[in-house]
C-alpha cells in the first residue's frame, strides 16, 4: 500500500531537502480537483512560467489548466470532433495533455503518481538517491521534471530511436549527461528498458519507479483523469441528457491512462478500449514488432493493464498515424482540410495531438463504427503530447509516404485512404475467454521474467483487486498532507 511510514530518518532527511527548496506538495484530491488547491498558492502560480523547474509547477499537475497554462479553466481543455472530421454520429471527444506543465504532456501526472507515495513515507532518499524513470520518452521526462523540482538526481531510461525533441529536452533538464541512457531499439523495446533498470538497480542508491508496474500509475488515472474526463462531459452534456459516456479509448503505453476507463466503466457503463499499434499488436493477437507510434506499445502487457475489465482492443497502422500527423502539419496539406470543410476549431486543435493522439482518434472511429454508437454516444479519449514534441519526423514521413513532398492531392488521398477508410478490422470485442489469453500473455513477463510472485499476478484478475484500488487515494493523500504540514512549518 505505501502507506505506512517506512523509514522515519530518511522521511525527515527528505523534509529538510525539500523545506529548503521551498517544495509544498499537492494531493491526488487537488490535483481532480484544483479549485480546490489552497488559493495562496494558486496566486504564486500566477507568476511562475509553466516550463520552469519551479517548485510550485506540480500544483499544475493536472487536466485544468488553460489555453494559456498559467492559469484555472473550470472544464479541461479539449476539442469535440464532429462527423464531418471523423465519418461517425457519435462524437468523439479529445482532452488536451499538452496543457500539463513542463514536458507538454500528461505522463507528468504519473511520473508524481509514482514517486510521491514513497517520498511523504519514507521510501525514498532524495539525497542519498536516483530515480530511475524507465520510458519510451514522456514518462522519463516527466520524472526528471519531477526529480529537478525536488533536487533528486532523476535517470532517464528510454529507446535511442524515441524523437530528437525528446533527447533535447532531456540534454536540457537532466543534471549529468549519465542521467540519460539510452537502450537499444524504438518504443516496442521494453524489455532492453528493463534490463538496464535491472542492471542499474544492483546500485541501492537507484529507485526504479516502473510505470508499467506502480498501480499509482493505475490508481493517479483512475481518479485524476477519469474525473477530468466527467467533467468534460457534463459540460458537453449540459442541455443535452440524452448523451452518454459511452467509451474511453487509450493506446496503451504503461496502460496507466486507461486506467480512468476502469473508473468510468463503474460509475456510467462505458466500454474500456486499448489500443496499439497494428505494426505490434500485442494484445490483439500476441504479435509484435516495431513501429513509429511514439509512447505505445510495448510488446509486453503491462503489471497495471486491468486486463479483465478492457472490453474491446484495437490497432491502428503507423502509416496512418504518420500520415494524418502529415496532413495535420505540413502548411501544403491545408487546402485538402478546406475543401473539406474541417471547423476552425478542430484545425487549431490540431497541434495538440502527437502521433498517438490520431491513433486514439483512429480507434475510437473504429470503436464507433464496430459498437454501431450513434450521436447520442460520446466517446473519449486522450491527446498525450502535441505536435511541438515531433516537426523532426516530418522529413521521414514525407519521404516514407508523400514521395518526398506533400501536396493538396496526396493530402486528401492520405485523408481518404486512413480516416474515412478506419474499418472495423483489427478490432476486437473481449469475451472472457480473449481477455483470459491477454492476461495470461502477461505471466512470461512479470512472473518468468520480472519474478512477480504468481498468486500477487494471479490477483489481478478479480474484479475486487482493481475496485479496491482507489481506496489507496485517501491514505495517500493522508501521508501527502501530513508531510506538506511539516514542510511548511519548516517553511515559516
Ligand atoms: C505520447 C504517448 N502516448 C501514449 C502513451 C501511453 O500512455 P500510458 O502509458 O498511460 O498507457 C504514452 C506513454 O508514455 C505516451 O508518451
Amino acid at each position: 500500500m505505501l502507506t505506512d511510514i517506512h523509514d522515519p530518518a530518511v522521511r525527515s532527511r527528505a523534509l529538510d531537502a525539500l523545506a529548503a527548496r521551498g517544495v509544498r506538495l499537492p494531493t491526488f484530491a487537488e490535483l481532480a480537483d484544483p479549485t480546490t488547491i489552497d488559493p495562496a498558492i494558486a496566486a504564486e502560480l500566477s507568476g511562475v512560467d509553466p516550463d520552469a523547474p519551479h517548485p510550485r509547477n506540480l500544483f499544475r499537475v493536472h487536466w485544468h489548466n488553460d489555453e494559456s497554462r498559467r492559469g484555472l479553466s473550470p472544464v479541461p481543455g479539449h476539442v469535440v470532433l464532429p462527423s464531418v472530421v471523423t465519418g461517425v454520429d457519435a462524437p468523439i471527444v479529445v482532452l488536451f495533455g499538452d496543457r500539463f506543465p513542463m514536458i507538454g504532456a500528461h505522463k507528468v501526472l504519473a511520473a508524481y503518481a509514482c514517486l510521491v507515495p514513497r517520498l511523504v513515507t519514507g521510501r525514498f532518499d532524495p539525497v542519498e538517491q536516483r530515480a530511475l524513470w524507465p520510458s519510451t520518452g514522456n514518462y522519463c521526462r516527466g520524472g526528471v521534471a519531477i526529480s529537478r523540482i525536488l533536487g533528486c538526481r532523476g535517470v532517464a531510461i528510454l529507446p535511442e530511436e524515441m524523437s530528437a525533441e525528446r533527447f533535447e529536452w532531456l540534454g536540457r533538464w537532466v543534471v549529468a549527461p549519465d542521467d540519460i541512457v539510452r537502450t537499444h531499439g524504438s518504443e516496442s523495446n521494453v524489455k532492453e528498458i528493463y534490463d538496464a533498470c535491472a542492471s542499474l538497480s544492483r546500485d541501492p542508491r537507484n529507485v526504479v519507479l516502473n510505470q508499467f508496474r506502480e498501480l499509482a500509475n493505475h490508481v493517479v488515472h483512475r481518479e485524476v483523469t477519469a474525473r477530468a474526463v466527467e467533467r468534460v462531459h457534463a459540460h458537453l452534456a449540459e442541455g443535452r441528457g440524452s448523451l452518454r459516456l459511452s467509451a474511453f479509448v487509450s493506446a496503451t503505453g504503461s496502460a496507466g491512462t486507461l486506467g480512468a476507463g476502469s473508473a468510468l466503466a463503474k460509475r456510467h457503463g462505458a466500454k474500456v478500449v486499448a489500443v496499439e499499434a497494428l505494426e505490434c499488436p500485442t494484445l490483439l493477437a500476441n504479435g509484435y514488432g516495431a513501429h513509429h507510434i511514439q509512447g505505445i506499445g510495448d510488446k509486453h502487457v503491462p503489471y497495471i493493464h486491468d486486463v479483465m475489465g478492457t472490453d474491446v482492443v484495437a490497432a491502428v497502422s503507423d502509416r496512418a498515424t504518420d500520415a494524418l500527423f502529415a496532413v495535420a502539419n505540413d502548411p501544403a496539406a491545408a487546402p485538402a482540410l478546406d475543401r473539406r470543410g474541417w471547423p476552425a476549431a478542430v484545425r487549431a486543435a490540431l497541434r495538440h495531438f502527437g502521433f498517438s493522439s490520431f491513433c486514439n482518434v483512429l480507434a475510437a472511429i473504429k470503436t464507433a463504427k464496430t459498437l454501431g454508437l450513434g450521436s447520442d454516444d460520446a466517446l473519449y479519449t486522450v491527446a498525450t503530447d502535441g505536435a511541438a514534441l515531433y516537426p523532426s519526423e516530418l522529413p521521414r514521413i514525407r519521404a516514407r509516404l508523400f514521395g518526398g513532398a506533400v501536396d493538396p492531392a496526396k493530402a486528401e488521398a492520405a485523408l481518404a485512404r486512413h480516416l474515412d477508410g478506419a474499418s472495423i478490422d483489427h478490432v476486437r470485442e473481449l469475451d472472457h475467454q480473449e481477455r483470459l489469453r491477454i492476461f495470461q500473455l502477461g505471466y512470461f513477463t512479470w512472473v518468468e521474467q520480472q519474478g512477480v510472485p504468481l498468486a500477487e499476478f494471479e490477483a489481478r484478475k478479480s474484479r475486487t483487486f482493481w475496485d479496491e484500488l482507489p481506496s489507496r487515494i485517501p491514505a495517500w493523500d493522508a501521508a501527502i498532507r501530513a508531510f506538506d504540514d511539516e514542510l511548511r512549518a519548516r517553511a515559516r
